[in-house]
């Protein structure tokens, strides 16, 4: 079905289906693989708690600012901002979220391609006590065929999904599959915790030591957020667009924060005891640190000899999954865009700018060790695929969340928001509380960080 105007749209199913949807966003790589890289490097517990923080007070606010400006224009971002300020630079932020969206989707792929590549590997038994899983991961990764074959891969499988629209392409995947992610995470982190030397990892991950806290692992975890909870470009807006009159915001909001917050809990409880106890500690850092770590876990799944295969392979496919939901998600803010305001087909939209996410890619598929100079930017001391989630998956959010934050609390006004929220929930519950965050916290929080990062940076 196309989304044309707001008269013959689609919707969600239902608010379940559309809950499913949002935390299909919103859960993906940046649960499993970024929170766990992201506390791994800023201290661990220290970082747990104040990614929480920022969970609670700027992120679940900005999620339901979204979700009020998405389901009340029932527009793409840039259609949406253009609806509620007419005249005004506003629908700028919609533009830096489109663009957004397209460029973290270049490198979204590329990691997701892995996560295909692992489900190959674990099949064909590759997952057995022992393995080197390093070198595994470099034999993927640093090889320029098969990184960007399965980068390609990838990219396709999001088109495909993204033609087949909101309810028969997206809903209809999501709402079996995130639940069975959940059971296998919690049953690897049962056999996680009890591995032998585990406390030492649970220790890491869980007693904070504020000593560690800078500015620097403030906005770490801020970003990583945003980039979690999908907001500040618009997803969130997109998705809000084709959620029905009928529905409630402020619980579903509040499923979506609580579900990829415990996801992202869940996957710390499974990689911090397996990477103390397998003695991975300081070798292991950056973007492969999950694809090292994780398979040897796996690897020592019982029954012996078939539990890397079984927990392995079905690892990487639910993570496969859980990435393709959330990669939808990223190509659709764009494809919404074009079918709203370009008045472009569904298939055309998602093609070509598929394909755009594709070439962008090429670069971040070659950053893990095919290329050296895109493995270690001369001057920027990352490779380009941790440069562009810095710059898009962290700096862009945190900016485009700071000015949603803006606008939803002074420009269209909380009183527009709160009448959003009536019409469907009754009364809103939290109102007072949400008003404050809205208006002083995020925007005040959010300023602060970008001032810092910027001091940072130069
Ligand atoms: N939230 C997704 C994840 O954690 O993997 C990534 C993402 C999807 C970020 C959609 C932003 C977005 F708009």
């Amino acid at each position: 079905m196309d989304a044309g105007t707001p008269q013959n749209r689609d919707t969600w199913g239902s608010k379940t289906a559309f809950i499913l949807a949002a935390a299909g966003s919103a859960i993906g790589l940046g649960n499993i693989w970024g929170f766990p890289t992201q506390a791994g490097l800023n201290g661990g517990a220290a970082f747990l708690v104040i990614y929480l923080i920022a969970v609670a007070i700027i992120g679940a606010p900005v999620m339901l600012g979204e979700l009020m400006i998405g389901r009340h224009t029932q527009r793409n971002p840039v259609g949406a901002f253009k609806q509620l300020a007419p005249g005004a630079p506003w629908w700028l932020i919609g533009a830096m979220g489109v663009l957004a969206g397209v460029i973290i989707l270049s490198f979204y792929s590329v990691l997701a391609g892995w996560t295909m590549a692992y489900i190959v590997r674990a099949a064909t038994g590759a997952f057995t006590a022992g393995v080197d899983t390093a070198a595994m991961f470099n034999d993927i990764a640093a090889r320029p065929l098969p990184a960007i074959s399965w980068h390609l891969g990838f990219i396709i499988l999001t088109v495909f999904v993204v033609i087949g629209g909101v309810r028969d392409g997206i809903e209809r995947w999501t709402k079996v599959l995130m639940p069975v992610l959940l059971v296998l995470l919690v049953l690897l982190a049962v056999r996680a915790v009890t591995l032998p030397g585990a406390g030492t990892g649970l220790a890491f991950y869980l007693k904070p030591d504020f000593s560690v806290v800078d500015w620097r692992v403030v906005i770490a975890a801020v970003g990583q957020a945003f980039f979690s909870l999908s907001l500040g470009m618009g997803a969130i807006i997109t998705y809000g667009s084709y959620l029905s009159k009928k529905d409630e915001l402020v619980s579903s909001a509040a499923w979506v924060t609580g579900l990829d917050t415990s996801i992202a809990f869940l996957a710390g409880l499974i990689i911090f005891p397996t990477m103390f106890a397998t003695g991975f500690d300081a070798s292991v850092q950056g973007p492969s640190m999950v694809f090292v770590i994780l398979p040897s876990l796996l690897s020592t799944m019982p029954p012996e000899p078939y539990g890397g295969l079984i927990f392995g392979t079905g690892f990487f496919i639910l993570l496969g999954i859980a990435a393709l939901t959330s990669s939808i998600s990223l190509l659709e803010v764009g494809v919404t865009w074009a079918v709203d305001e370009k008045k472009w087909p569904r298939k055309k939209a998602a093609m070509l700018l598929g394909a755009i996410a594709f070439v962008l890619g090429i670069p971040s598929a070659l950053a893990n060790g095919a290329v050296d100079w895109l493995t270690n930017v001369p001057g920027v001391g990352m490779d380009f695929l941790s440069l562009l989630f810095t710059i898009f998956g962290s700096f862009a959010l945190i900016v485009g969340a700071f000015f949603i934050s803006i606008f939803v609390g002074w420009k269209w006004g909380v009183k527009a928001g709160g009448d959003e929220v009536r019409a469907t929930d009754g009364r809103f519950r939290l109102e007072g509380i949400w008003t404050v965050l809205i208006r002083f916290v995020c925007p005040a929080a959010l300023l602060i960080i970008l001032v810092q990062t910027l001091l940072d940076t130069f």
